[in-house]
């Protein structure tokens, strides 16, 4: 006869057997081994469950049989906790293994466009819609493109605005305003004439909050048989409301005087921030000064050999920085020079 005492007590030991084993077991094929071992068919607890049969009493029976279910379960679970440890520690070894793409250091070193080049390619892309190319010239620059072919003759007042670094003997000098790409299209190319030209320039200023030695610029130059006024400015305010993503914005043209223009003109937009209200930065005007422009002077004409009385033209120049300085109220124009990255990265794209 089989002594229920006896038979609990030999289930008891073979639990706190297992126990140990699963606790200290450090594999998952071990682990699916000691499972087996203590549950499968030919297991040790089955064998002993086996001698259940012989127990003729009814309570004991359920009483052997409520211990052996508890039993299996008290296992189950520290099977299951211990499978759960050890599946943790490989993939953490497989991790180890590979590169950690969370890190955030590899997000934030993505590198992308200077503002200033990211506002050069919105300029082109935009003048691109009305058909003009982009044209480029030297950056060092005789006399003669820089000034003289602009009406701009060796003693011309107007010359003072634009002080820069001569070098006397070959008449060279780093060029101070993209204009000269204007003279230097107009000898190459033969009207219709529709340029876009950006482009470093270079002056003698002392630098300041609106001041640096050298900054950028952008030029229009356009020359056709019909051109007026009024597509200078139909184009520039379609120009400049996309550039801005602002349709609210008009055009405001002032008279001014450029040599190389008649008439001229500076040309104001809406104050994109107060819609004309008046705020800071447009010191309460309501107006922003964007870009000087005009028709082309006929003696600029000649100067190139193009026929006044055939061909005219506008004209238009303005600086890429002044526009993301309104479009992202920055008040230094230094800031673009510095390569600051807590600046730059601001303009990152993704
Ligand atoms: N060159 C001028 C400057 O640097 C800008 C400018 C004004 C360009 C009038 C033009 C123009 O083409 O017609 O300030």
């Amino acid at each position: 006869m089989t002594n229920i005492k006896v038979l609990i007590e030999s289930l008891s030991n073979k639990q706190s057997e297992a126990l140990d084993r699963i606790q200290s077991c450090n594999n998952l094929n071990d682990l699916r081994q000691i499972r087996s071992k203590y549950f499968g068919k030919e297991s040790e607890i089955s064998k002993i469950l086996s001698n259940i049969r012989d127990i003729k009493d009814d309570s004991e029976k359920k009483q052997i049989g409520e211990y052996s279910n508890k039993l299996k379960n008290i296992l189950e679970i520290e099977i299951s906790k211990q499978e759960n440890i050890l599946k943790n520690i490989e993939i953490n070894k497989d991790l180890d293994k590979s590169i950690d793409i969370s890190l955030e250091k590899y997000t934030n070193n993505i590198g992308s466009l200077h503002p200033i080049t990211q506002m050069i390619d919105k300029i082109v892309e935009v003048f691109g819609y009305f058909g003009f190319s982009v044209a480029s010239g030297p950056e060092i620059e005789t006399d003669w493109f820089c000034f003289q072919a602009l009406n701009l003759n060796i003693n011309h007042p107007a010359r003072d605005m634009q002080d820069t670094f001569y070098i006397k003997e070959n008449h060279i000098l780093p060029r101070t305003h993209t204009s000269s790409v204007q003279i230097r299209t107009m000898l190459k190319e033969k009207p219709p004439i529709r340029i876009i030209a950006p482009g470093r320039v270079y002056r003698n200023e002392n630098q300041d909050q609106r001041h640096t030695f050298m900054f950028y610029q952008y030029e229009g130059l356009v020359i056709d048989k019909t051109t007026n006024i009024s597509d200078l400015k139909s184009i520039l305010t379609t120009a400049l409301r996309n550039i801005f993503d602002n349709s609210d914005i008009e055009l405001r043209l002032r008279h001014s005087y450029f040599p190389y223009t008649e008439p001229s003109f500076e040309i104001d937009a809406t104050c994109m921030l107060c819609l004309g209200k008046g705020c800071n930065v447009c010191s309460n005007k309501g107006w922003l000064e964007l870009l000087g422009g005009g028709m082309v002077h006929p003696q600029v004409l000649r100067n190139v050999d193009i026929d006044p009385n055939i061909y005219q033209g506008f004209a238009f120049g303005g600086g890429p920085e002044r526009l993301l300085m309104v479009k992202n109220m920055i008040e230094d124009t230094r800031l673009f020079y510095e390569n600051d990255l807590k600046f730059l990265s601001q303009f990152r794209k993704i």
